[in-house]
C-alpha cells in the first residue's frame, strides 16, 4: 500500500502523531505532540490522540497506533509507564470509537524497529538485531533475518535487582544528572547482559537521545556492531504507520 499515512506514537510523557509517505517511508511535514494526560488512562488519552489527529487532515484512513506497552491479539497486557486502566484495552477498537477510522496497535519498540529494520540503520541486515529505544522506559525489539519477534520486554530484565529501565533509561539519565560517561557505563552492562543471552550481531540504538550518538559512540561497547537509530525519535511513529499501511 502507498499513499500517506497517520501514525501515533504514545510515551510515557508525551504523544507524538505525524503523517507519513508510506513508499517513501518517511514524514510528511514536522511531527507534532502534546502531553501525555495524567492519569494517561484511555479515557484521558482518546481526546488528546484526536485533536493530534485533526491538526493533520491531510492523512485520512487507516491510523498506526504504537503504545508502551505489550500487545497481544489488539489488546494492552501491561501498562509500565501508563496508567493501568489500559490493561485489557484494544486500542483499535478505541480508535475506531473515537475517530471512526480503522486502526492497528502494536507495542512502540516494535513500530521503531520496523521503521529501522525496513527503511533506516537495520535494513538489509541478516542475522539478529535488537532495537533500542530509550525514552521514559527502555522498548526493545528483536529481529532476525529481518522478521520480528513481536513483545520482547528487555527493558525489565533484572539488572542490579532492579528493572533495567530503572537504571538506564534516558529518564532516570535525566533525573539522576548522569554525564555521558555514568550513563553509557549502565548501557554497556546492558547491552552486555543483552549479549550473553541472545547473542545479537547488531544493537540498534533509538529514542530522540540517539541524536547525540556522536557524542557517546566513543564510550559504547560491545561484541555486536552497534549503530544508531536513523530515525530517532521519529521511528515510532514512521513504524506504526508502516503497520497501519500492512494491516490485513
Ligand atoms: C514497556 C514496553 C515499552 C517500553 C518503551 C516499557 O516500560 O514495558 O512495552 O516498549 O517501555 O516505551
Amino acid at each position: 500500500m502507498t499513499g500517506k499515512l497517520l501514525g501515533i506514537d504514545v510515551g510515557g510523557s508525551s504523544i507524538k502523531a505525524g503523517v507519513v509517505d508510506i513508499a517513501a517511508g518517511k514524514l510528511i511535514g514536522e511531527l507534532i505532540s502534546a502531553p501525555t494526560p495524567r492519569p494517561a488512562t484511555p479515557d484521558a488519552m482518546m481526546p488528546v490522540i484526536a485533536a493530534l489527529a485533526a491538526r493533520l487532515p491531510e492523512a485520512t484512513g487507516r491510523i498506526g497506533l504504537a503504545f508502551p506497552a505489550v500487545v497481544k491479539h489488539g489488546r494492552a497486557r501491561t501498562a509500565a509507564n501508563v496508567d493501568h486502566a489500559w490493561i485489557g484495552a484494544d486500542g483499535a477498537s478505541l480508535i475506531r470509537r473515537t475517530l471512526n477510522r480503522p486502526a492497528v496497535f502494536l507495542n512502540d519498540a516494535d513500530a521503531a524497529g520496523l521503521a529501522e529494520m525496513r527503511l533506516g540503520a537495520g535494513r538489509d541486515t541478516q542475522g539478529t538485531a535488537i532495537m533500542l529505544t530509550f525514552g521514559t522506559g527502555i522498548g526493545t525489539a528483536l529481529f532476525t533475518d529481518g522478521r520480528l519477534f513481536p513483545n520482547t520486554e528487555l527493558g525489565h530484565m533484572e539488572l542490579n535487582g532492579m528493572d533495567a529501565e530503572k537504571w538506564a533509561s534516558a529518564h532516570v539519565k535525566a533525573v539522576q544528572g548522569l554525564d555521558w560517561h555514568g550513563w553509557i557505563e549502565r548501557v554497556n552492562v546492558y547491552l552486555e547482559r543483552m549479549h550473553a543471552m541472545l547473542w545479537p550481531d547488531l544493537f540498534i540504538l533509538g529514542g530522540a537521545i540517539s541524536e547525540r550518538f556522536n557524542d557517546f559512540e566513543p564510550l559504547l561497547r560491545s561484541e555486536a556492531e552497534i549503530r544508531p537509530a536513523q530515525y530517532a525519535g521519529q521511528a515510532g511513529v514512521i513504524g506504526a504507520a508502516l503497520a497501519a499501511a500492512e494491516m490485513g
